[in-house]
């Protein structure tokens, strides 16, 4: 399998601050690769090197083959792009800037309108393809863009934030319409908030903070990383949570940790639901009252946490762009 994009030691310096510090990656052909960072971590910065808005300072990148400083304006030919504000004309209707996208990618007048019309339809944007862009909602708008993105057809695609500002129904939708593409053989770049939407989607995921990749791999071996499935549980008092943790030492697969100011007991454990089954059945042999209890894997976001040393932001979560 050959690679979409190749990224050797990019540095990007804005001033003082280092936006991209040694930024190594590698995208296979046909693959969809999410990228994963806090706010400010360089992921913008290092879409807009990729597609030729931007030089880096230091460092390599090919892209489709081609490299983004040498071959930029073939390059340009090959990729779509989504940015993370919708770039759409607000005085064009949506038709007329979809029809303007394929002209600028020399589609000829008719394939433009064409492509126009069978993007409008599939981005459910039919009713308002003739209405000026100033009157769509914020969700509208960032599907007309995304829209923009595939006009030509693109063999790499980089999506920044797809899903931002977008309700939980149309993000659904985009989903969809991403699986779909990466069927058809596109190469897709994502970066994402969602942790949810990188699990769904992505075959590999790179995380990344200061500018710099800090894990790969696929969802899975991320979360194995940070540690196995766990048991959790809460119980009433402290002399319970004492009796607990010596009910089910023999369960441990490592240490227990006993937060005494909950009444909650975290045991790391193998065996899925059989070790539940287990638990419990030892418990109520010692009379432990038990007021919650249930077994955990790691999520994506014990992932992030563990790995950056802050959650996820979601604040980006429902805001219009
Ligand atoms: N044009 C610019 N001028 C100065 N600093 C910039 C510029 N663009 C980005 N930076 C800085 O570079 C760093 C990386 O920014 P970038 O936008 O790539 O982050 P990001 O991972 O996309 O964040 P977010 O999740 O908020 O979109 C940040 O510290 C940012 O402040
Ligand atoms: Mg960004």
């Amino acid at each position: 399998m050959t690679d979409a994009i190749v990224a050797e030691g990019l540095v990007k310096r804005y001033g003082s601050v280092v936006a991209l510090d040694g930024l190594d990656l590698t995208v296979p052909e046909g693959t969809i690769t999410g990228l994963l960072g806090p706010n400010g971590a360089g992921k913008t910065t290092a879409v807009r090197v990729f597609t030729t808005l931007l030089e880096a300072d230091e460092g390599s990148a090919r892209v489709a083959g081609l490299d983004v400083r040498k071959q930029a304006d073939e390059l340009r030919t090959k990729i779509g792009l989504s940015g993370q504000y919708a770039a759409v004309d607000d005085n064009l209707t949506g038709f007329e800037n979809l029809d303007m996208v394929g002209r600028l990618y020399h589609l000829g007048r008719a394939r433009s309108r064409e492509r126009a019309r069978e993007l409008l339809a599939r981005f459910d944007l039919e009713d308002a393809a003739d209405r000026p862009v100033k009157g769509y909602s914020g969700g509208m708008r960032r599907r007309l863009d995304l829209a923009g993105a595939l006009v030509a057809k693109p063999t790499v695609l980089f999506l920044d934030e797809p899903t931002t500002g977008l309700d939980p129904r149309s993000r659904l939708g985009m989903w969809d319409v991403i699986e779909e593409l990466v069927k058809g053989g596109t190469t897709l770049l994502l970066t994402t908030q969602y942790l949810e939407e990188a699990d769904r989607l992505a075959d590999q995921i790179a995380v990344i903070d200061h500018g710099r990749v800090i894990a790969e791999g696929t969802a899975d071996q991320l979360k194995d990383q940070v540690g196995g499935e766990r048991l959790e549980l809460s119980v009433a008092t402290s002399a319970e949570l004492s009796t607990a943790a010596g009910t089910l030492a023999g369960l441990a697969v490592g240490q227990i940790d006993a937060d005494d100011r909950q009444n909650h007991l975290t045991v790391p454990v193998t065996g899925g639901s059989s070790v539940l089954m287990e638990a419990i059945r030892r418990l109520d042999a010692e009379s432990v009252k038990v007021l919650d209890i249930g077994l955990r894997r790691p999520t994506l976001d014990d992932v992030f946490l563990a790995l950056t040393g802050h959650v996820a932001d979601d604040s980006a979560q429902g805001e219009q762009k």
